[in-house]
């Protein structure tokens, strides 16, 4: 069966995307998932184009061992038919989104990642890019429990592919 295939959006893709990104391949990878998703990143801007994810957001992530391997890049239209699952982080991204997708029959399936919360009640991922240190431990926080759940919905579904050990 195929790889389900994910992309985090964000606005700038070098905090909360980056992250979310990160987060849900290190859950991957210590369930001994990676060959079952294939997961990236964008941001609905294009000002970052080409960065690594902020220092202080690969700074925190490294706090809790896991790794930000993202470039920035801008969302395009071909994303809507390479993806089969594309996650937003605000009101804003959903919309931008959205926007891209109107009239076009596409082949992801568009929302909120905060709709996999299991601990947190909010609908938006808080943009951290202005604010202190605080800000980048609460967004991984949402991301953790975001990314788990969602993880635990996919599987529920059936959609990925598991390898079976020996293909590990
Ligand atoms: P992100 O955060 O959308 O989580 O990557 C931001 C990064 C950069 C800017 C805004 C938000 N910016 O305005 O440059």
């Amino acid at each position: 069966m195929e790889r389900s295939r994910l992309l985090f959006v964000c606005l700038g893709n070098i905090c909360r995307s980056p992250a979310a990104e990160g987060v849900f391949l290190h859950h991957l990878q210590l369930r001994g998932l990676e060959q079952s998703f294939s997961v990236d990143s964008a941001g609905t801007g294009n000002w970052h184009a080409g960065q690594p994810a902020d220092a202080r957001m690969r700074a925190a992530a490294a706090g809790r061992g896991i790794h930000l391997p993202s470039r920035a890049r801008q969302i395009v239209v071909a994303d809507l038919d390479q993806f089969d699952h594309i996650l937003t982080m605000d009101d804003d991204n959903l919309a931008a989104v959205q926007a891209m997708s109107r009239g076009r029959r596409s082949r992801a399936q568009i929302r909120p990642i905060t709709q996999h919360c299991r601990l947190h009640r909010v609908r938006e991922v808080p943009d951290p890019y202005y604010g202190g240190a605080d800000g980048f431990e609460g967004v991984l926080d949402l991301l953790e429990d975001a990314c788990t759940g969602l993880l635990d919905d996919l599987l529920a579904t059936g959609t990925p592919w598991k390898p079976s050990p020996s293909e590990r």
